[in-house]
């Protein structure tokens, strides 16, 4: 089924939400092109009328990656707006959405903004540090204290001079880790490891990770074109076709440890200020066999066919922190390829995530699956878990930056057990 382009019923889409400027909402209104504003949709939006083509002047990055959205790069995120739209439409306050790929966790960040409890998995111990740390409540005067308190003592123990002078506590002489040699100047290393060792010290652990981790990633031995993933470390200076100069590699991580310890409170802040007082889980497991409890239905962006290592793209945090490695249970990930034999594993697999979430959600509740389903393996799918189709809304991706670049058609499948 296709969606009906039938007349647009709610007001435009502003560049910033929420937003009261009148003449850009005139500009904006044009019949049917107009993008669907989340914040107007409800139980009794027709779905025909959506129109989730956001443009970057309609949805623009930083609303993409508001508050904790943006606590840490994430490659394969969905758009906390269009998980918005299905959650104002299909749930209720105090209703329970599952996410079974909860990834960075975006579903879980948007239901609590709505009153909806929720609960995610993920197979990748990173995830779900990530989401972990998106959705504790905090309190802030501890957070703040943590975070520059740790901040203060790595720069006062990372002084080149120290290490000069032979001190014994230099963490970068002994990591025997290649991983770390390799992709780090030997000062970034330095700072890097003498935080990652203060970490125990302190209460909030989780939101230090983090700041740890998304420093790591800037601090390592790349080109600035190619953070999501790097093939080899970047030793010389070399020609950035982002800046359009010579740029050199960074060789220290305390500029970025600095950075984000300031945006990681402010983002936290902002959280807080819109989230409601709901129960919000994430598990670490692999979702055919999770039992999330009751819930009342489900919205996910699962992993596509051979598209992205989820490990893989956090590597730096998993050495860092020597998280477990489960990249071995994680379906359709692009080191197996999309071959016949890959597609034909990744619809069964798929299949047995939706039959366990089915298990527990009553017979009529939304599963509802955003995908870039170039290979059409959905409707299969959906046959082998006797899911009823509601409709399915194709959406036009328009991305902007680095090797993401490109368009390119999602879908939103809306079944009902
Ligand atoms: C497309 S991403 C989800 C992104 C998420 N919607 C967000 O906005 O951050 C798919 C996720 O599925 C996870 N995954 C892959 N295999 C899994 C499995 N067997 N069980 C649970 N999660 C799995 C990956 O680790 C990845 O985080």
């Amino acid at each position: 089924m296709t969606p009906a382009t039938s007349s647009v019923s709610q007001p435009p889409l502003n560049t910033e939400l929420p937003c009261t400027k009148e003449e850009r909402r005139v500009e904006l209104y044009n019949g049917n092109d107009v993008p669907t504003d989340p914040r107007f949709v409800n139980e009794n939006t027709d779905l025909g009328t959506l129109n989730l083509n956001w443009r970057e002047v309609d949805l623009p990055q930083k609303e993409r990656t508001k508050h904790v959205h943006g606590l840490h790069p994430y490659l394969g995120k969905f758009i906390p707006q269009m998980v918005e739209v299905f959650l104002r439409k299909y749930f209720r306050a105090g209703q329970t959405v599952f996410d079974p790929f909860a990834g960075s966790g975006t579903t879980l960040i948007q239901s609590s903004e709505l009153g909806i409890h929720s609960v995610g998995c993920d197979i990748s111990a990173f995830n779900v540090l990530l989401a972990n740390s998106k959705a504790k409540t905090y309190v802030m005067e501890e957070v703040e204290k943590d975070v520059y308190d740790i901040l203060a003592k790595t720069r006062a123990i990372s002084e080149p001079s120290l290490f000069e002078s032979g001190s014994k506590t230099d963490p970068g002489e002994d990591t025997g880790n290649a991983y770390l040699q390799s992709w780090y100047a030997p000062q970034a290393l330095r700072e890097l490891l003498l935080y990652r060792n203060l970490i125990p010290n302190y209460r909030n652990q989780d939101i230090l990770k983090i700041i740890l981790s998304r420093s790591a990633r800037s601090a390592r031995l790349t080109t600035h074109f190619d953070l999501d993933f790097p093939k080899k470390p970047q030793t010389e200076p070399y020609y950035c076709c982002k800046h359009g100069r010579i740029c050199t590699p960074v060789t220290t991580a305390f500029k970025f440890l600095q950075r984000y310890s300031r945006d990681t409170i402010k983002r936290i802040k902002q959280f807080s200020h819109c989230r409601e007082d709901v129960d919000l889980r994430v598990i670490h497991g692999d979702s055919r066999f999770v039992n999330p409890g009751k819930i009342d239905g489900v919205i996910t962006s699962p992993p596509y066919v051979g598209l992205i290592d989820y490990h893989e793209q956090h590597r730096y945090a998993y050495e860092l922190l020597g998280l477990k490695d489960r990249s071995s249970d994680e379906i359709g990930p692009a080191f197996k390829g999309s071959s016949k034999a890959a597609k034909r594993e990744y619809r069964q697999l798929i299949s047995e995530v939706f039959i366990n979430s089915l298990k527990y959600m009553p017979s009529g509740a939304p599963l509802i699956v955003i995908a870039g389903d170039r290979h059409s393996l959905y409707p299969t799918i959906a046959k082998t878990c006797n899911l009823e189709e509601v409709f399915v809304i194709k959406r036009h991706v328009n991305r902007r930056t680095g090797r993401r670049s490109g368009e390119f058609f999602e879908s939103v499948f809306i079944w009902r057990k």
